[in-house]
């Protein structure tokens, strides 16, 4: 069972679910018109539940891959597609999902997400792929997704709602003086495609004081590198989709921001829909 999240993991939940509704709606048509199939991707799928709050008065969620999964009306996703890569979540989500909808074509493997990216983009690519429109979820916890398995989904009929660790991630990671391990370091260009000199170019800035010694330079992070990190990261989904949504922002009980999730398609009413939905749920922060 996994354990995590404020009141935003349920946000994020009834986001991807009004979106894979209205996704439904509008493909239903095009669907039957074009012999479509329409494939749900989850990239960190979980348990099947979440469980939420201390002990005492713990609330038990149920997670996004069993709520899509609920979706009858106007018709249900013709494949569902999870990956999960801690092996007791993915049987929990066996139990809770192939035994509890035997009737839908539902595929577990227990993996890496940024492997499975890649085949789906290759499967979608594909010219048994072509008939194939996606939906996919990538809900990580941490910085493990990695920006080079996103690149395979460019120019691909898919529309990627993205959780991005800006300040959970990318700012714990970048160093007030700018002194960052190698092994953060390798973190951050994974996770961002970028080299350091790029990250470190962006994150901070030089100031050069001449004093009685001679000149000296200070090296300073950005004040705000959190929302730097999701300008930044939407700058870059931009380079690979012809439309990213604007984000909907994660806050912490103390209102400090944890993620910004976004959504990035070829399809330009796909994002329009989205800014929609996310719009009505940043008002609720
Ligand atoms: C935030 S949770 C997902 C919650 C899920 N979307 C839900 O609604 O219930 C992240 C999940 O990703 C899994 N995970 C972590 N690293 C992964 C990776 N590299 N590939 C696939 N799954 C991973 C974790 O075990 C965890 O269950």
């Amino acid at each position: 069972m996994n354990q995590f999240g404020g009141d935003w993991t349920e946000n994020k939940i009834e986001i991807i679910v009004e979106y894979a509704k209205a996704y439904l709606n509008i493909m239903n048509i095009y669907a039957t018109k074009y012999s479509w199939k329409l494939l749900y991707f989850d990239g960190f799928a979980g348990s099947g539940y979440i469980k939420k709050g201390k002990k005492e008065n713990q609330k038990l969620i149920v997670g996004a891959a069993k709520r899509v999964l609920e979706i009858e009306e106007p018709r249900p996703f013709d494949l569902f597609y999870f990956v999960e890569k801690d092996i007791e979540n993915a049987n929990n989500l066996r139990e809770n999902t192939e035994l509890q909808f035997p009737e839908k074509s539902i595929h577990i493997v227990n993996t890496d997400c940024n492997e499975k990216i890649k085949s789906m983009s290759e499967f979608l690519a594909s010219p048994k792929g072509k008939k194939y429109k996606a939906l996919a979820y990538i809900d990580p916890c941490g910085m493990q997704l990695k920006w080079n398995s996103l690149e395979t989904l460019q120019k691909l009929s898919v529309d990627v709602w993205i959780l991005v660790p800006t300040g959970m991630g990318v700012n714990r990671l970048l160093k007030n003086d700018s002194n960052i391990s190698d092994a953060w370091v390798s973190k951050l260009e994974t996770f961002l495609g970028m080299d350091k000199e790029e990250i470190l170019k962006y994150f901070y800035k030089e100031k050069v004081s001449h004093t009685l010694f001679g000149e000296e330079t200070t090296t300073s992070k950005e004040v705000k590198a959190i929302e730097k990190s999701a300008v930044l990261y939407k700058e870059r989904l931009a380079k690979l989709f012809s439309f990213v949504s604007e984000p909907y922002v994660l806050k912490n009980k103390s209102n400090s921001i944890m993620f910004h999730f976004f959504m990035a398609s070829n399809n330009r009413s796909a994002v329009k829909i989205a800014n929609e939905i996310i719009k009505k749920y940043n008002k609720l922060n």
